[in-house]
């Protein structure tokens, strides 16, 4: 009781001496802060397999905070417009969060499609309540804002909504390049008017006819998300989504800029450099200049799959390749898109024990573009508690291939693909690859005979030290993990 006494007592003197308890804006301002600098950290954390747990807690907590604090400001006075959208969100997000992992680049995109959504909205709702009850505040700055917002946001809407729809191979969207003659120019002129019309907003927001600019803008930026994804193939959306990406990062920073919230445009410029710097990875590991991902439909003729002479496949039994990779000293597994189309990690990691077992050291070779999404199979064999320090960067494993006893090549096709380094009409010609042909036996578990994602043949299947394993990578796995077990070699 006296403690309690002498700390009020404490208070007392010290708001007397002129102090006052901080108010309710330095406490959200701070709030901001911490919560900036954990989506700082969360990036960073997620870098490391070792961290990246923490960095998704730690995102998860800055977004948490930042929609309450912001929901505590004292301008907030509506707050069923904020229980609506946050109930309406629930079920889309848990949907979202349940997607198989092969479908994870169409939920990213969907996600994008959702930030851009939000951008465009209020952006849109910003400008017509300042038109019509606060004309003084359409200053030009704002207005620029509210056009780029705008711009950036309902393009990335319906990029990434086009971008998730040839990712998932829906009917109605063709996964080949939509070109057209003409189409950069079509392009140029539709962004120039949008960007004349931006002018006419900047310098007149109050005209009579301003609401008519400015939904001509809206309807532009609606399309060029489509005009800009219809011409690009399917095997580039995932770099497309990392682009879109960083237009939606963009979007918020405008918004932030709108809405005068210091937070949104941290977290925007972190979003968008984030989305650039892993486009930018991802042409590199392809070996692709930007434009060419961009505007790579037009002029260029991709080469088709490789027809006319028939090559022979030389099929082996899983018996057959246990037995060898028993008596391996080096086993490289080269994981690719077929491993997480079979969800066969576990099955994986079985094998990785049951080698190890018979002492025979086995790596991971983790090709930067494996599957469908950077890290694709680095986050399926973390789920598999396979350790990390097994799993080698392309250019690290690339040095041990020539004393590889065996190589398992899993659901890979094109990283492997050897036509990548002389090829010049391939269409991965110059995308670095792991040098599977350099191993000394080479066994390549895949259904069919079927190309990969790039649709062409693979020399790799032909050469003498290759055998084929077909069927689905989790069975095949499965039996090689059969036969290799103690019991299987008693018989
Ligand atoms: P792919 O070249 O697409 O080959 C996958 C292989 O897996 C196919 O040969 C397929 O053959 C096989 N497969 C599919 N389902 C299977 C299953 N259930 N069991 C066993 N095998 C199965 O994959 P990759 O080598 O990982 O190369 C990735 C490609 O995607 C590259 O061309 C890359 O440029 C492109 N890409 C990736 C990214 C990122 S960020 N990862 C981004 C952009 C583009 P069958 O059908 O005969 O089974």
């Amino acid at each position: 009781m006296t403690t309690l006494t002498s700390i009020s007592d404490t208070i007392s003197a010290t708001l007397a001496a002129g102090w006052s308890l901080p108010n309710m804006k330095d406490i959200i301002e701070l709030a901001y802060m911490i919560s900036a600098g954990l989506f700082i950290f969360s990036l960073h954390w997620m870098s490391d397999p070792k961290t990246a747990r923490r960095g998704v807690f730690a995102g998860v907590a800055a977004m948490a905070m930042a929609v309450l604090f912001t929901w505590a400001k004292p301008d907030v006075t509506r707050h069923l417009w904020i229980i609506i959208p946050l109930a309406l969100s629930v079920w889309p997000g848990i949907w979202l969060a349940n997607v198989p992992l092969t479908a994870v680049p169409q939920r990213t995109a969907l996600s994008h499609a959702f930030g851009g959504l939000a951008a465009g909205l209020v952006g849109t709702a910003k400008f017509l309540y300042w038109f019509h009850n606060e004309p003084e505040m359409l200053t030009s700055f704002r207005v620029a804002a509210i056009v780029l917002e705008v711009l950036l946001g309902y393009l990335t809407l319906t990029g990434s909504v086009i971008a998730a729809a040839k990712l998932q191979e829906v009917k109605w969207i063709p996964q080949r390049p939509w070109v057209y003659p003409g189409q950069n120019i079509v392009n140029l002129i539709a962004f120039g008017v949008a960007v004349v019309g931006g002018a006419v907003l900047i310098v007149q927001p109050t005209a009579a006819y301003a609401p008519y600019i400015f939904f001509g803008i809206v309807f532009l930026a609606l399309n060029f998300g489509w005009m800009l994804v219809m011409p690009i193939g399917g095997a580039d959306m995932p770099t497309v989504i990392a682009i879109l990406n960083a237009y939606a990062g963009l979007a918020a920073v405008a918004m932030g800029f709108v809405l005068d919230n210091k937070l949104l445009i941290v977290a925007g410029a972190l979003d968008g450099s984030s989305g650039l710097i892993l486009s930018i990875i991802m042409c590199k590991a392809m070996n692709r200049s930007f434009s060419n991902v961009l505007f790579g439909a037009f002029g260029q003729v991709q080469a088709k799959a490789a027809g006319g002479e028939q090559k022979s496949y030389k099929p082996e039994t899983p018996e057959d390749a246990a037995a060898m990779m028993g008596q391996a000293g080096l086993v490289v597994v080269v994981p690719g898109y077929g491993m997480a189309v079979a969800q066969a990690q576990h099955k994986v990691r079985e094998l990785y024990d049951q080698l190890k077992k018979k002492g025979v050291d086995v790596k991971f070779a983790i090709h930067p573009v494996a599957g469908r999404m950077p890290g694709h199979m680095n986050v399926l064999l973390a789920e598999a508690e396979i350790p990390y320090t097994d799993l080698l960067e392309m250019d690290d494993i690339n040095q041990d291939m020539p004393v590889c006893d065996v190589c398992l090549v899993l659901g890979a096709n094109d990283v492997v693909n050897p036509a990548a380094r002389y090829d010049k009409n391939s269409p991965i010609y110059g995308m670095p690859i792991i040098d599977a042909d350099k191993a000394r036996m080479v066994y390549a578990v895949k259904r069919s005979k079927n190309p990969g994602f790039a649709g062409i043949d693979n020399e790799l299947y032909f050469l003498d030290k290759t055998r084929m394993l077909f069927g689905d990578a989790k069975a095949v796995v499965g039996e090689l993990v059969k036969n290799l077990a103690p019991s299987a070699s008693m018989h």
